[in-house]
């Protein structure tokens, strides 16, 4: 009988019952360290799971605590620009809904298209914009495909976020997150023409895992650690180095905040 990443999981941790899955992006590796009683399992143990290419992001998954809660958290993601494939993310995030996890905290690293929020800000996605206009659930058949995106980022969620990073005495800003496949940054024109439709961050990930939990029925919150104004807004040259040495400096007040919020996060 071949296993699946499931039973893989059950095998393991038979008394685990996680209800929150946590995946880190750039910048939100700190995060690992702080989870307690963890349990560390490599992604090549676990059949179906992407083994990510991205220097900076790492391919464990990790059981344990944050606080009161029991969580899991993917320490690195598959992009759609490593294949050209939207889908990477599918299996572990349907696996993990399985295991019984109905909230998905995602992060990201993202560049800022609003003079108010400077590299090092961190903003909690309100919406966002398919702009690559690909999807996860293509070739998925059955009426339930046809998802709502409407409160894709659940207003509930966001809100405890925000309430909790006022009491940190930190600023939590909110806005609308642009996907763009990547892997080369964008150019001036494009942000500008982002800018006009909306867009207060840009981003190369989150949205195909937004999409694939809200058609498994999980609720959303994703955070965005803005480590560069976006293309021609700054003198300053993006590059993935950049990007990292960016997402370095703030990561402990990042993840100080993402492990408050679920630590106090009502289900
Ligand atoms: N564009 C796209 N992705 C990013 C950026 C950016 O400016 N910064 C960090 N990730």
């Amino acid at each position: 009988m071949t296993l699946t990443a499931l039973d893989v999981l059950r095998q393991r941790l038979p008394q685990a019952r996680p209800r929150i899955a946590i995946v880190l992006g750039s910048g939100w590796g700190d995060v690992a360290q702080r989870v307690q009683d963890a349990t560390r399992i490599s992604y090549r143990d676990l059949p179906g799971f992407p083994l990510p290419s991205v220097q900076g992001h790492a391919s464990d998954l990790i059981h344990g605590r944050i606080g009161a809660h029991e969580v899991v958290v993917l320490t690195g993601r598959k992009h759609t620009y490593e294949t050209g494939d939207a889908d990477g993310m599918k299996l572990p995030l349907r696996t993990l809904r399985d295991w019984g996890c109905e909230v998905l905290v995602q992060t990201n690293a993202a560049g800022s298209l609003q003079a108010n929020m400077p590299p090092g800000s961190l903003m909690a996605l309100s919406d966002h914009i398919n702009f690559s206009q690909r999807s996860p659930l293509i070739g998925e058949s059955g009426s339930e495909r046809f998802v709502s995106m409407v409160n894709a980022y659940d207003a509930g969620l966001r809100e405890q976020a925000l309430a909790v990073a006022a009491a940190r005495g930190d600023t939590l800003h909110t806005g609308v997150y642009v996907w763009f496949v990547g892997p080369q940054f964008e150019t001036p024109a494009e942000i500008r023409m982002f800018s006009r439709i909306g867009a207060d961050a840009v981003g190369m990930s989150t949205v195909p895992e937004t999409i694939i939990a809200r058609h498994a029925g999980m609720r959303v919150l994703a955070l965005s650690l803005l480590t560069n104004m976006a293309a021609g807004m700054s003198t300053e040259v993006l590059s993935h180095a950049h990007t990292l040495s960016q997402a370095a400096a703030a990561s402990e007040r990042a993840a100080g905040l993402l492990c408050d919020v679920v630590a106090q996060l009502q289900l």
